[in-house]
C-alpha cells in the first residue's frame, strides 16, 4: 500500500483518499490474516489446565521428589534477577555456582539462548538433580516487537488480535531463552492516578476476563511444551489495582464479594485458561499482606479453583510483610508466606536462608515445602525443560519479524480511540497541502515504546512526525514541525514558533501527553492527571491561531482533558502505541483505516472524581443531571448524590468510541418476558437478546457492540449496569447485521446476601449500545 501511494502524484492523493478509506477494514483483515506462527487456540479447545494434570508427569515429579534433599527442594522455591533490577538492587554474581548447588530454581531478567544456555548448563551438567532452570522475565506488551501498552490493547476490545499480539511476544522470547513472562497484569483499576493502569485491561471485570484469557491462551499456546509456548504469569494476585488513593503500593480494602465480583474474576478466567503460574501482589488487602494471605492464595486460588500451577512472590514482597506489621524478622515473614501458598520468593532470599531450619523445628511442615516443590517441577516438566533445556543457538535476524510488524500496526490502529471530531475535520483533507506537526510527543520514539517496551528499541519506533515526513517527501506536501515545549517541566520559549507554524498551515496536529517509564507504569502515581508540564499553555496557543485542530493523546491513562477539549476540533486518544506508532496514526487520519478502539475506562473530567467506573451502585439519592449553572436551589438539587463543583458523569463513558461512519441500533429485542431462577440457576433456560446494527454512514466500520445487564429487587444492591457481552461487528457502509447474545445462568449469577454463587429473582433491564451509558434497553423479570 505504501509503495503504490510512493508512486503516485501529489494531485492524485485525494482521489486515493477516497478509495483507500473505503477499502480499509478489507485491508487491515488482510494482514492480519496473513500472520504466521500464531497460536489461533481457542478457548474450548483442549481443556489447557489439563497440562498441569498429567498422570505420567505427576509420577516423574514424585520420583523427583524422593531423590531432593531438604536444601535442594528450597533451592526450587529461589528466586534471583540477573541484574538489570527492576526493583531495589541486587548485584550478584555467584548464579552458577548457586546453579550448581540446587540453591536456585529460576533466574528472570536473563535473555539471550547463549546467556541462559550458559546458566542452563550448571543445572543440567553440574547440579546433583539436573533440575532445569525456568528462566522468567517481563514481556508485557512484546519482547522485541514492542505493541501497543496493554490499556491500549484493551481498547481494541479485540481478545483474537490480543492473543496474537502475546503469541507473537512468546515466539520472540522464547527464542532467546525465556520461557516464562510476568504477563498478563491483569489488576482491575478504577483510578487512572496509579501509574500501573496502563498494564491493565481497565475497570472492567468482564472485559478484563476476556483479556486474560487472550493473554494466557496467546502465551502458552496450544502446548506449552511447544519451543514458541511460553509459562504466563497473572498478576498481582490480588487487589493491588485497588490501591487506596491511587498511590502506588498502598494498602487496598476490598469485601469479599466485591473482590469475587470484580477484582478475582480475571485471575479466575486466567486459571480456567490454563495459566501456569501467578504472582502474589505488594499490597495489604484487609489488613493481611497479598503475599501472605492465606484466604485468597491457600483458600481461594488452590482450594476452591483447584490451581496446579505455582505463585511466585513479587519483587521481595515476602521480605516487605516486615514493613506491613505482621512479621518482626524474616524467618516469621517467610513462614507466613509459606503457609499462605507463595511457592517461589522473588529476590527476597528469605526461603533459601530461613526455611529449612523452620521445617527441622517444625515451624513449616515438610509437606508445605513439598507442595510448592511439586507446582514448580510441573510447570518446568509441562514446558518441557527437562527434555529441552536449552534455547536454540542459532543467529537471529537482526530485523524485526516482518509480520509482527503488521500486527503491531493492526493493533495499534485498532487501539486508537476518536473522543470527538467536529465538523469533520478528520479524516484529513487530501486538500490539506501543509500540516504543521506540533507538540513534544509527535517525534518521541521512546514514549511510543511504552512503560514496559521488553526488549523493544527505540530505533524500530516510527513516530508520527517520521511517517508524516515520509509521506510529505514523497508527495511535495509541507509539513512544520515544532516541539513547542517538553512533556514535563521545560519552557514556553518554543510557543511562539509552534504557533507560526499552526499560521501557516491547513491542518494541525497537536501531538501531547505523557512520557512512559517515568510517567506511566510502576512507581508512577500521580495527584494531577492532567497534561503535564507546560502542554496545556502551548495547546491554548496553538488552539488559538484557529486551524482546524486535531488533538493526539499520548498516555498511558486516561487524562483529565476537560480544559482542553472545547478548544480543539478533534481529539484522539492514542495511549502509547507501540513501534508502529506513526503509520499507524497516519493510516487513521488519513482516512486508510477506520477507528474502531473504545475506552476501556471511564474519562474523568476531575482527579477529584476519582475512583470513577460506570458499574457503580446507585446510592439511595442518585443524580446524574447535575445542572453545574447554578447553586442548589432546593433539597432535590441539593441532597443528592453530587457534587457542588463537577458533574457526576465522566467527561467519556466506558465503552465510548467515535468512528468515521454511523451506526444506528434497532430496540432491543429480547426471546422471552420472564424466566425463572430455578431453571436459571439449574443453566436449563436462557434467554436470547438480539439487535440490528446498521452502518448508516458512507464509510466502512466495526462497530463493537455492548451488552449490559441490570438487576433490581435482589437480596444486595447490584451495580447499576454490568457489561456481560461485547462484539466487534464488521459492517460495510449500508450494511446491517443482525447481532445476538446469549444471557442466562453465567451472565445472571452474582455473590448474593448469603455468598452463595446464584441468580436471584428479581427485575433485568437489559441494554445494548455503543457505550455504557446506552438508553437502548429491554426488561424481564426472573421469578421464583
Ligand atoms: C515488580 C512488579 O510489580 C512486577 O509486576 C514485576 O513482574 C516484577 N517487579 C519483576 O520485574
Amino acid at each position: 500500500m505504501k509503495r503504490t501511494l510512493d508512486r503516485a502524484p501529489f494531485f492524485l492523493i485525494a482521489v486515493l483518499f477516497l478509495l483507500l478509506s473505503t477499502s480499509a477494514d478489507a485491508f487491515a483483515q488482510t494482514k492480519s490474516k496473513a500472520l504466521p506462527r500464531v497460536n489461533r487456540q481457542s478457548a474450548a479447545q483442549g481443556a489447557p489446565a489439563s497440562q498441569l494434570k498429567d498422570p505420567a508427569v505427576e509420577r516423574k515429579i514424585e520420583a523427583l521428589l524422593k531423590q531432593m534433599t531438604l536444601d535442594e527442594k528450597i533451592g526450587q522455591m529461589n528466586q534471583f534477577s540477573f541484574g538489570a533490577p527492576t526493583g531495589p538492587g541486587t548485584s550478584r554474581s555467584e548464579y552458577g555456582e548457586m546453579i550448581a548447588a540446587g540453591k536456585l530454581g529460576s533466574v528472570f531478567n536473563l535473555t539471550g539462548a547463549k546467556e541462559t544456555n550458559q546458566l542452563q548448563r550448571a543445572a543440567m551438567t553440574k547440579s546433583r538433580l539436573k533440575i532445569p532452570i525456568i528462566f522468567g522475565l517481563d514481556v508485557i506488551h512484546g519482547y522485541r516487537t514492542t505493541f501497543p501498552i496493554p490499556l491500549a490493547l484493551a481498547a481494541t476490545w479485540n481478545p483474537e488480535l490480543v492473543q496474537q499480539t502475546a503469541s507473537a511476544a512468546a515466539h520472540e522470547a522464547a527464542a532467546e531463552g525465556v520461557r516464562w513472562t510476568f504477563s498478563p497484569m491483569i489488576d482491575i483499576s478504577r483510578d487512572a492516578r496509579w501509574g500501573r493502569i496502563i498494564e491493565g485491561a481497565g475497570e472492567d471485570p468482564f472485559l478484563g476476563s476476556a483479556m486474560a484469557r487472550a493473554y494466557v491462551m496467546g502465551y502458552q499456546g496450544a502446548r506449552l511444551s511447544d519451543p514458541g509456548s511460553i509459562a504466563a504469569c497473572a498478576k498481582h494476585f490480588v487487589g493491588y489495582g485497588a490501591a487506596e488513593a491511587g498511590r502506588e503500593y498502598n494498602t487496598t480494602q476490598i469485601p469479599e464479594r466485591l473482590l469475587r465480583e470484580v477484582y478475582l474474576a480475571p485471575f479466575n478466567a486466567a486459571v480456567n485458561a490454563g495459566a501456569a503460574t501467578l504472582m502474589s501482589a505488594f499490597n495489604d488487602l484487609n489488613d493481611v499482606p497479598a503475599s501472605a494471605n492465606p484466604f485468597t492464595i491457600k483458600q481461594i486460588l488452590k482450594k476452591e479453583w483447584g490451581f496446579r500451577g505455582f505463585v511466585v512472590s513479587d519483587w521481595t514482597s515476602i521480605k516487605e510483610v516486615i514493613a506491613h506489621g505482621i512479621a518482626n524478622d524474616g524467618p516469621t515473614a517467610a513462614r507466613k508466606a509459606v503457609l499462605a501458598g507463595v511457592d517461589m520468593d522473588m529476590e527476597g532470599e528469605l526461603y533459601i536462608s530461613t526455611l529449612a531450619a523452620q521445617v527441622k523445628s517444625g515451624a513449616v511442615p515438610v509437606s508445605v515445602i513439598d507442595d510448592a516443590v511439586r507446582r514448580i517441577l510441573r510447570v518446568k516438566f509441562a514446558l518441557g525443560l527437562f527434555d529441552n533445556p536449552y534455547a536454540n543457538e542459532k543467529v537471529l535476524p537482526a530485523n524485526l519479524d516482518a509480520a509482527h510488524v503488521d500486527l503491531a500496526r493492526t493493533a495499534a490502529e485498532q487501539s486508537f480511540v476518536l473522543l470527538k471530531n467536529e465538523k469533520g475535520v478528520l479524516p484529513l483533507s487530501a486538500a490539506a497541502k501543509t500540516i504543521a506537526v506540533i507538540g513534544p510527543l509527535a517525534d518521541d520514539a521512546d514514549a511510543m515504546l511504552g512503560a514496559w517496551g521488553g526488549k523493544g528499541d527505540a530505533k524500530n519506533v516510527i513516530t508520527l512526525q517520521a511517517s508524516l515526513q515520509d509521506f510529505a517527501d514523497k508527495h511535495h506536501m509541507r509539513l512544520l514541525h515544532e516541539k513547542g515545549t517538553e512533556i514535563r517541566g521545560g519552557t514556553d520559549a518554543g510557543i511562539p514558533a509552534a504557533v507560526n507554524a499552526a499560521r501557516q498551515a491547513d491542518v494541525v496536529l497537536l501531538a501531547v501527553g505523557e512520557s512512559a517509564g517515568d510517567m506511566t507504569g510502576e512507581a508512577a502515581s500521580r495527584t494531577v492527571i492532567d497534561l503535564p508540564g507546560l502542554q496545556t499553555k502551548l495547546l491554548e496557543a496553538v488552539a488559538a491561531a484557529g486551524k482546524p485542530t486535531v488533538l493526539i493523546v499520548f498516555s498511558g491513562r486516561p487524562l483529565t482533558l476537560t480544559p482542553v477539549v472545547d478548544k480543539v476540533n478533534a481529539v484522539v486518544q492514542a495511549w502509547h502505541p507501540g513501534i508502529q506508532a506513526g503509520p499507524a496514526l497516519w493510516r487513521v487520519l488519513s482516512g486508510q483505516a477506520n477507528f474502531s478502539g473504545k475506552l476501556t475506562v471511564s474519562m474523568p473530567r476531575a482527579v477529584g472524581q476519582l475512583p470513577l467506573y460506570y458499574n457503580a451502585l446507585n446510592t439511595g439519592r442518585p443524580h446524574l443531571k447535575v445542572d453545574l449553572t447554578h447553586p442548589p436551589t432546593n433539597g432535590d438539587e441539593k441532597y443528592v448524590s453530587r457534587y457542588i463543583d463537577e458533574l457526576n458523569a465522566p467527561l467519556f463513558p466506558f465503552g465510548y468510541g467515535l468512528s468515521y461512519t454511523k451506526f444506528d441500533y434497532s430496540r432491543v429485542s429480547i426471546s422471552a418476558k420472564s424466566l425463572s431462577s430455578e431453571s436459571l440457576n439449574a443453566d436449563s433456560q436462557s434467554l436470547k437478546v438480539s439487535v440490528d446494527v446498521k452502518n448508516t454512514g458512507e464509510r466502512d466500520g466495526v462497530e463493537v457492540a455492548e451488552l449490559y445487564l441490570g438487576e433490581r429487587g435482589t437480596s444486595i444492591s447490584r451495580p447499576v449496569r454490568e457489561l456481560k457481552g461485547f462484539q466487534r461487528v464488521a459492517l460495510k457502509a449500508g450494511e446491517s447485521k443482525q447481532v445476538e447474545f446469549t444471557v442466562g445462568k453465567e451472565q445472571l449469577r452474582f455473590w448474593n446476601i448469603d455468598m452463595r454463587q446464584i441468580v436471584e429473582p428479581g427485575i433485568v433491564t437489559v441494554w445494548v449500545g455503543p457505550d455504557s451509558q446506552t438508553e437502548n434497553s429491554a426488561e424481564f423479570s426472573i421469578g421464583k
